[in-house]
């Protein structure tokens, strides 16, 4: 039986190009989960979008002299291309400006509010005292009451974990400008997290599955749960859907608070675009469905703790009538089956800064490298499990002493020696228990790469799928068809026939990991269609006469299966090229001079 499954990839800012480092932590992964699980003939419904609203936008809005919408076209324009140059195969990658998505943010805000879950409080809220601006709490800085750690944020102090709020600091300052923060009285509303403390915490405590880290730190984080405001003193966001709040424009819903709900909005939105409305239910309301959501640690609490409280409230009673999804039968939501969080990239040593210009965007990077090698790198030395270190050194040894000279360079001996002698696939004659044995492990890879996939072990899965390529490798060296050609061409043919049925699996085992080049090989040995691909952009016009692009793809037409793929004797081969580059050790010293121009 397929599984419904659900990719939820967490949402980028639209404030600004996105680095490697973003990729590295939310999208690489997800795409070859998702990507992974179509092949292997289930369900998947991979829902994203660029994150729109809320203080990541003003900021650089008033920064660059635009409006936050016009910041937030810009950038939902640069990142979706982005992604798309990556690959990464989005059912939909949409946006947090839509209608669709402030309905449904509405109905889920009216519906905690109706219920209960939602408190109003007169609070104190800081305002910077050189603009009289809100001051967002992440802009505001001091020293931990509970550990003394100085740079605690307005937020969260990175030291001790401990949930803030920017009252509580101690000395508090604007980042922005060193100036303390004024504080005024304001009415906020709260989402009452406590009364969800005791459903999450044994919640959490069942999943055993998720990563240790993410578990563990989910859990300390309810012990202490306070109601947490779900509002903001700004102009710019979903409004909040009560009469008295309806005409004013100096308060919005908080942009987390809307952005988690776009994993469901944007599931409502695909089925709505393909033109079966009800089809977001197969995923969100089957107890079967399971939903995994990828993003950077730092987003770890926003999808463990208060989106599942969200959620449950939402639903608590089973029972959600909001105008945009429709009152539907007493079922509730699918709580995420998985969190899976990745730890940080830091590029030569140093954290990234577009500010301090320590950075590489993913435009620049593709623009110079293709996306194979970039997701190569990521998977193979990305932080998987452990911060880690992009270097451009590490960079040029990994493409060159791995990719391409164990994959790259078992394709092209294999490929150029098949295609010149024979021109197709040669027609083998007996085979011997070494070719046996040797199909037998490449083919064995679909369940062992597979099941470390399913396990979301990326690194391990593609560790495992080259040291099969490299097993084809050896066995071409002992074999050596090349020589045994001028006494023995029919064994040649055979040891060929061989390396090529292990080169056309291989091709499926790289799919997720590597979709462009399994793509060219596909072709090159002979075959028509899309194994697993291709991407496309639509545009979709809402009621109000706004229109916008989304990326999307119509992922049921690959003809990739995971599993050893048929490779009919005789099919006549395509002239085929190398499928990865060398790249040159000069590269090196290039970009970190590159670099070092852009040091601020
Ligand atoms: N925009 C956030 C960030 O870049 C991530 C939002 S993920 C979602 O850190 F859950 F809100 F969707
Ligand atoms: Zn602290």
């Amino acid at each position: 039986m397929p599984q419904h499954i659900l990719v939820a990839v967490a949402w980028p800012y639209a404030n600004g190009p996105r680095h490697i480092g973003h990729v590295a932590g939310f999208g690489v992964p997800a795409d070859i989960f998702a990507r992974y699980h179509r092949l292997a003939g289930n369900r998947v419904l991979m829902v994203s979008g660029t994150d729109e609203h809320g203080t990541p936008i003003t900021i650089v809005a008033e920064k660059e002299g635009l409006t936050p919408r016009e910041v937030a076209d810009r950038y939902n324009r640069i990142i979706a291309d982005d992604l798309h140059n990556l690959g990464l195969s989005y059912d939909l990658f949409t946006r947090t400006t839509t209608l669709n998505h402030y309905r449904v943010t509405q109905d889920v805000f009216k519906t905690l509010f109706d219920k209960g879950y939602v408190l109003r409080q007169e609070t104190l809220g800081a305002f910077s005292a050189t603009t009289g601006r809100t001051l967002p709490d992440r802009y505001i800085e001091g020293t931990c009451p509970l550990c003394g750690y100085g740079e605690a944020r307005g937020d969260q102090c990175d030291n001790c974990g401990s949930q803030l709020d920017p009252t509580d600091l101690i000395n508090p300052r604007s980042k922005i400008d060193g100036s303390p923060p004024v504080f005024k009285t304001t009415e906020h509303f709260f989402l009452d997290l406590p009364a969800f403390a005791e459903r999450l915490q044994n919640w959490i405590a069942k999943q055993e599955h998720w990563r240790p880290n993410v578990r563990s730190f989910s859990l300390n984080f309810i012990k202490d749960l306070k109601p947490r405001p779900i509002t903001r003193d700004l102009d710019w966001g979903v409004p909040i859907p009560l009469p008295e709040y309806e005409h004013r424009d100096d308060k919005r819903i908080y942009v987390w608070f809307d952005a988690v709900i776009g994993y469901l909005s944007a599931s409502i939105e695909w089925a709505h675009n393909r033109g079966t409305p009800d089809a977001w239910r197969d995923w969100w309301q089957n107890r079967y469905a399971r939903h995994y959501y990828f993003m950077g640690k730092d987003n770890i609490v926003f999808h463990t703790v208060i989106w599942p409280a969200q959620l449950m409230g939402v639903f608590s009673d089973g029972h959600y009538a909001g105008s945009a999804a429709g009152a539907f039968a007493e079922v509730s939501l699918q709580l995420p089956y998985n969190v899976v969080s990745s730890e940080f990239l830091t590029m030569e040593g140093k954290k990234f800064s577009s500010s301090r210009g320590v950075v590489i965007y993913v435009k620049d990077f593709l623009s110079r490298y293709d996306a194979d090698a970039l997701r190569y790198f990521l998977t193979i030395a990305g932080p998987e499990n452990q911060d880690t270190d992009f270097t451009w050194a590490e960079f040029v040894r990994r493409n060159n002493d791995e990719l391409v000279a164990t994959w790259g360079n078992l394709v092209n001996r294999t490929l150029t020696n098949v295609h010149r002698t024979f021109g197709a696939v040669p027609r083998p004659g007996t085979l011997q228990e070494g070719d046996q044995r040797l199909l037998d492990e490449v083919e064995g890879g679909f369940a062992s790469v597979g099941a470390m996939i399913e396990d979301v072990r990326f690194k391990a899965a593609l560790t495992e799928a080259m040291r099969l390529a490299a097993q084809v490798n050896s066995y071409l060296s002992e074999q050596e068809p090349w020589k045994v050609i001028k006494d023995d061409p029919e064994r040649a043919a055979t040891i060929w026939y061989v390396a090529l049925r292990c080169v056309n699996s291989l091709k499926i085992l790289f799919t997720p990991f590597l979709p462009f080049s399994s793509q060219r090989l596909h072709e090159y040995l002979g075959f028509d269609g899309y194994i697993a691909g291709p991407l496309e952009f639509k545009e979709y016009t809402e009621e109000d006469g706004r229109s916008h692009r989304v990326l999307t793809g119509n992922y049921s037409c690959w003809i990739g299966r995971w599993e050893p793929p048929r490779l009919p004797i005789g099919q006549t081969l395509r002239q085929p090229e190398p499928l990865f580059k060398k790249l040159d050790e000069k590269i090196i010293e290039e970009e970190l001079e590159r670099m070092r121009a852009a040091l601020k």
